[in-house]
């Protein structure tokens, strides 16, 4: 019995394929690689071809005894997503319609699906619990809320059973140091940052130190990529179980302010990164923090590495030694 990853080889996915054959697991990847890395996969079975195409989907399901699907494949740039929304709700929501349809056809009854704090817009409240009010103020979250609304529908009519996780900032790299973040175009903070001491960047830009926040800078909360990939392998066994369908807030709880973040870093890489504050980013909500009480709760998640330092310490462990990510 094999899990198919969908966007295994992508950041989080890559993290995911790591975890499941260090379980134990079987475990197969599909993947167009439009971002992802054939080099980030480190084992199992492979499959190259897009969620859209019926013919590849068949044929992953067929050659291959699948019990449970696990789903990363998608577009995630925000800004992108508001300058061509079409290219996200193609890509994100046909793409998961397309595998739902071979799951049904091939009787698989279990999907852990990669969902995101931007499901909720601007939170009512902090920290944000999974029954706050879903208002997306940008098409990639629009794309993910749309997706889990199918998911319910297709629990009700044809029984397969979904966890969705919404997660917060995902970030750090694998403790091997052998996979970790190699975005083409990078929008993320800590990656950002750490171009700085590689001399891949001058300075980091602090966008807007005038929210209403101690220091004035935005805060969020940064959740390990390897804790991540931990708590999808317990909604899939959960779901295994028997358990009903979920959606599950995953951070860590605590935010972190854009400076407190480069402070950070400062330590972990014993430089002195260069700031300096510009304009705010339209769009930024200034602060989300998750409430993960219900993931530790109901899926017995404990994240592993929760303090900042050590989430960074492992990004710059990929990131120094791969300074141009998985290229030569
Ligand atoms: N930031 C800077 N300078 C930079 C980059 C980012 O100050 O060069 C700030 C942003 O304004 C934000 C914080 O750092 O306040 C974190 O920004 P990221 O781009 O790293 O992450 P976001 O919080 O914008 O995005 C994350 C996920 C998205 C998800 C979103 C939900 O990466 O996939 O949370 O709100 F959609």
């Amino acid at each position: 019995m094999a899990i198919l990853v969908c966007g295994g080889a992508g950041y989080i996915g890559s993290h995911m394929v790591a975890h499941l054959l260090e379980q134990g697991k079987e475990v197969v990847t599909l993947d167009n690689f439009c971002t992802g890395h054939r080099e980030a996969i480190v084992g199992g079975k492979v499959y190259e071809g897009d969620l859209r195409d019926k013919a590849i989907l068949n044929k992953t399901f067929t050659e291959n005894n699948i019990e449970a699907v696990i789903d990363f494949a998608a577009y995630s740039l925000v800004g992108e997503s508001m300058s061509d929304p079409l290219k996200y709700f193609n890509n994100n929501i046909s793409g998961t319609i397309s595998l739902l349809e071979a799951m049904k056809d091939h009787g698989v009854k279990y999907i852990v699906f990669s969902s995101t704090a931007a499901t909720y817009g601007e939170p009512e409240n902090i920290p944000i619990i999974e029954d706050d009010k879903t208002f997306p103020t940008n098409a990639y979250g629009e794309s993910k809320l749309c997706v889990e609304k199918i998911l319910k529908w297709c629990d009700s009519a044809y029984g397969i059973k979904y966890t969705a996780l919404r997660y917060f900032n995902a970030a750090g790299a694998h403790e091997s140091g052998n996979i970790g973040e190699a975005h083409n175009t990078e929008t993320h903070l800590i990656p950002l940052i750490l171009q700085v001491p590689l001399n891949k960047r001058e300075k980091i830009m602090i966008y807007g130190d005038d929210y209403n926040t101690e220091d004035g800078t935005c805060i969020r909360d940064y959740i390990h990529v390897s804790d991540l990939a931990s708590a999808h392998l317990l909604a899939v066994e959960r779901l295994m179980r028997g358990e009903e369908s979920r959606i599950y807030n995953l951070g860590n709880g605590k935010g972190f302010s854009v400076k407190e973040v480069v402070e950070v870093a400062r330590k972990v890489t014993e430089e002195d990164i260069k700031a300096e504050i510009s304009e705010r980013r339209p769009g930024d909500p200034s602060v989300l923090i998750a409430s993960s009480d219900k993931a530790i709760k109901e899926l017995n998640w404990k994240p592993k590495f929760n303090s900042l330092e050590t989430i960074i310490g492992s990004a710059w462990k990929w990131h120094s030694t791969h300074p141009n990510g998985y290229n030569k």
